[in-house]
């Protein structure tokens, strides 16, 4: 099964995707690395891995949302993608585009949903006096960190944490957390 992976940033969880799917026994192969952002770290590290990478940027599609959709549904039909993993992709995609992928697309969201859905989750969990954290893997929907969950990982909140700390606590998880699900899930799918 061929998956793309879709970045904004530094491409931490990318990076761990591209090594498990190196991993003998694994049913899926990652077959491209897009980036909504040209300056986005993660590409250099995909391309270093021999990834094919490719960005569609979304401030060449200022207020078309459609249009810069319809540019990654694009160049994913192309590489003839089967499983699309958003991985620290900071964009919201509407409902249309996720339609098209409905079922074959994963996200990993740090808190434990549906707890925090959305932005700044470490620093609400803190705020809440939450005593346990973490992050989650769901297939997409067209709401907003929605869909069926497929995996968690929690982590304690610790006396004196910060957002920072909290975050850097659970990007280790994430770190075991897509890997693992990814291959569980693409065998499920292979198997189908
Ligand atoms: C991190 O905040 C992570 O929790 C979330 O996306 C951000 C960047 O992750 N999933 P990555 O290093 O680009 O994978």
């Amino acid at each position: 099964l061929r998956v793309a992976i879709l970045i904004s940033g530094g491409g931490s969880n990318m990076v761990r995707l591209l090594e498990d799917m190196a991993e003998p026994g694994h049913a899926a192969e990652p077959v491209l690395v897009l980036a909504n952002d040209p300056t986005a770290g993660g590409l250099a590290k995909a391309a270093a891995q021999g990834i094919a990478t490719s960005v569609v940027d979304h401030r060449d599609f200022k207020g078309d949302r459609a249009g810069f959709e319809a540019a990654i549904d694009k160049v994913l039909r192309k590489a003839d993608v089967d499983i699309v993993c958003l991985a620290g992709f900071m964009r919201i995609l509407g409902a249309d585009f996720v339609g098209g992928w409905e079922g074959r697309m994963l996200n990993i969201h740090p808190s434990l949903l549906p707890k925090y859905k959305g932005l700044h989750t470490h620093q609400r969990a803190l705020d809440a006096g939450d005593t346990e954290h973490g992050c989650s893997v769901h297939l997409v929907t067209p709401a907003l960190d929605d869909g069926p969950i497929l995996g968690q990982a929690t982590v304690p909140v610790q006396e004196g944490d910060t957002a920072d700390t909290l975050a850097a606590r659970v990007l280790k998880e994430e770190h075991q957390l897509y890997p693992k699900v990814l291959r569980e899930f693409a065998t499920s799918l292979k198997a189908e």
